[in-house]
């Protein structure tokens, strides 16, 4: 069994990405500007925009939070949106998600401006990834995607099954393996027998936000694993959806939680500001 290390390529693309915001900064006068909105108290969603923002200074980003109140309205946050859509200094704008019950999260996603949209999420984005056109893909499944290219891990033809079908993560893993050309299955919530899909597969990816939903007797030997689900146990570890322990004996690679898919969506996120702040670069000229 090998492990797939997210921590040590995310590390590696952040020097690529330090080298390459010098460069543009050298050439145009430009520093790539993200701006996060974070609603609400969630500690969760705080910490992954912290580590969103840390992420930002380390690789010599301009970046700023709009930190809002829970009953913020929603024209407050479609104001703030339009705002960073038309702020030259912004080249990406992220809703940290999940948003308040009272708030329409299509209508937030759909205002920003594709070509700001380093999340992927919104309509436009979403059908070019489908129809396998460029654009901008979802930070953690374009992170899986990126981690199975360092380990020359071919996913054509290969039987892949995705757990969870979620937009941010599900979805976009399925359309980026589809257009691959693996055979995808997507498993989720409804999902019947769900160990008869996985027992068939040669890779299991698994975001579904369950502790232990894969074990080891519904993986076949030699099989693939990437666990993309993050769940804090009752005694504040931090563990994915596979029971890694006796899984892991049974599969070729595996990626650990945490240091496995985590690393990557951040190292996604930042390369995608870049990819956005060249592309507007360019468009300036
Ligand atoms: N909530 C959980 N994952 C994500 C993500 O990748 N992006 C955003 N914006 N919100 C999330």
């Amino acid at each position: 069994m090998q492990l797939l290390d997210g921590k040590a390529l995310a590390a590696k693309i952040e020097t690529t990405v330090v080298n390459e915001v010098k460069e543009l900064k050298n050439k145009t006068g430009l520093v790539p500007g993200l701006a996060v909105i974070l609603v609400g108290q969630d500690p969760a969603s705080a910490a992954y925009v912290n580590m969103k923002k840390k992420a930002c200074d380390r690789v010599g980003f301009y970046s700023v939070t709009h930190e809002m109140p829970s009953d913020i309205s929603q024209s407050a946050i479609e104001n703030t949106i339009k705002m960073m859509n038309n702020n030259p200094n912004i080249d990406g704008i992220l809703i940290q998600l999940p948003l308040p019950k009272h708030i329409d999260t299509t209508k937030l996603l759909e205002l920003v401006e594709p070509s700001k949209d380093v999340d992927g999420f919104h309509p436009y984005n979403v059908g070019r990834l489908t129809t396998g056109l460029e654009g901008f893909v979802p930070c953690t499944p374009l992170g899986v995607m990126e981690l199975l290219n360092e380990y020359n891990i071919d996913v054509k033809g290969k039987n892949c099954v995705v757990v969870g079908a979620s937009n941010i993560v599900g979805k976009p893993m399925a359309s980026l393996l589809l257009n691959a050309n693996a055979t995808v299955e997507i498993c989720h919530i409804f999902t019947d027998d769900l160990k008869k899909h996985t027992l068939n597969a040669d890779m299991i990816f698994v975001g579904a936000g369950v502790i232990n939903l894969i074990k080891e007797d519904m993986v076949k030997d030699g099989a693939i694993i990437v666990d993309i689900g993050i769940n804090r146990t009752d005694d504040g570890r931090l563990v994915g959806d596979v029971d890694f322990e006796k899984v892991c004996e049974k599969c070729s690679y595996i990626t650990p939680v945490p240091g496995g898919v985590g690393p990557m969506t951040i190292a996604m996120l930042l390369s995608n500001t870049l990819k956005a702040a060249k592309a507007h670069a360019k468009a300036r000229v």
